[in-house]
């Protein structure tokens, strides 16, 4: 693509100094990104976005994030050999499915309400108390698990990373509930840091066959233990689906949200035809990777370091 993998073309290198790039980089786990600071682009990475009210209309990651939580559910209702709703039939009483989502974030939370409008019973789960009044008045049921998080979030509103006794913890308390589940959508994400591992090989065991385990983390390397990113498969029938991508199964919306996001950004950017941007902006200072030959971004400089 654009920017290649490690040792890739970077196509990048076709654009003139000075110009800008706007777009979803990966920058926090791209090495090219100091390739793009050589090549004298000032280059701006969406996912950077800060989580403000200013900048909700450039937030392309909640835009793909709304249409993945989506999706994510519709993909589990095919999936499970049941239906979703409670019917009264002829036939007798048909009981609804039972509906667990991990992690109630952008994703989650429009999970949670596809769930609820195909009629499942949803339960749900996340580490930032804050969320239960959001998860409450989509219809579904908070579960809160006997473990104390050390700070569950940090001054953006993403998860902070917790100690590793508490993932093991939190797993072993969440199995039950699993175990219970027909379907489990899973999008549990702390920036910068491979996703939680919520769900073990054993917990997976202990769930109802004909269930299904929709990880929407699985580009980040999964919050079910045996999750295989862009793959569906099956153990002792229970189906775990790792996606990736799922915006993209949606294009047509995905395109007109994110076309909105990118729009609204060049409207900060852009004054009377110019390219002319304020440092100090919190839009700018967050998003603004590479500018005048150098990596400006202190997070995106630290994890070049890191990897
Ligand atoms: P995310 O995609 O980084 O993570 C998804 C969810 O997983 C989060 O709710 C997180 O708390 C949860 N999680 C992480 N570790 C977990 C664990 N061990 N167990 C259970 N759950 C775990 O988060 P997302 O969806 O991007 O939202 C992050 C925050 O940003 C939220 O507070 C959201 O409300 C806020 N936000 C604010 C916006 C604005 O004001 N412009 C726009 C979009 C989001």
């Amino acid at each position: 693509g654009l920017l290649g993998g490690n040792g890739a073309d970077h196509r990048f290198q076709a654009l003139r100094e000075g110009a800008a790039l706007v777009g979803l980089l990966d920058p926090l786990a791209n090495p090219a990104m100091r390739k793009l600071a050589e090549h004298g682009l000032t280059a701006f990475a969406m996912e950077l976005m800060p989580r403000i009210t200013r900048a909700q209309s450039m937030d392309a990651l909640s835009s793909m994030a709304t249409l993945a939580g989506y999706r994510a559910v519709i993909l589990a209702a095919l999936t499970v050999p049941r239906l979703f709703p409670l019917m009264m039939t002829a036939a007798g009483t048909l009981t609804a499915s039972r509906a667990f989502v991990l992690g109630a974030g952008v994703a989650g939370l429009q999970a949670i309400a596809t769930a609820r409008r195909l009629g499942a019973m949803v339960d749900a789960y996340d580490l930032r108390p804050a969320v239960k009044e959001q998860v409450e008045s989509l219809g579904a049921n908070f579960v809160t698990l006997e473990l104390e998080a050390g700070r569950a979030e940090d001054a953006s509103g993403y998860a902070t990373a917790q100690a590793d006794d508490f993932y093991a913890r939190q797993e072993a308390l969440l199995s039950d509930r699993l175990s219970q589940a027909d379907a489990v959508i899973t999008t549990a994400l702390v920036p910068g840091r491979e996703a939680p591992k919520l769900i073990s090989a054993a917990s997976v065991e202990r769930m109802r066959p004909g269930s299904v385990i929709v990880d929407l983390a699985a580009e980040h390397g999964g919050n079910c233990e045996l999750t295989e990113p862009g793959q569906a498969i099956e153990r002792s029938g229970v189906t775990i689906i790792g996606p990736i991508q799922l915006a993209s199964e949606v294009p047509v919306h995905a395109s007109q949200m994110y076309a909105r996001n990118i729009s609204s950004f060049a409207q900060l950017l852009i004054q009377d035809g110019e390219l002319t941007f304020d440092q100090e902006d919190e839009i700018v200072s967050s998003t603004l990777v590479a500018h005048q030959g150098k990596l400006v971004n202190p997070m995106v400089r630290e994890s070049l370091v890191e990897a």
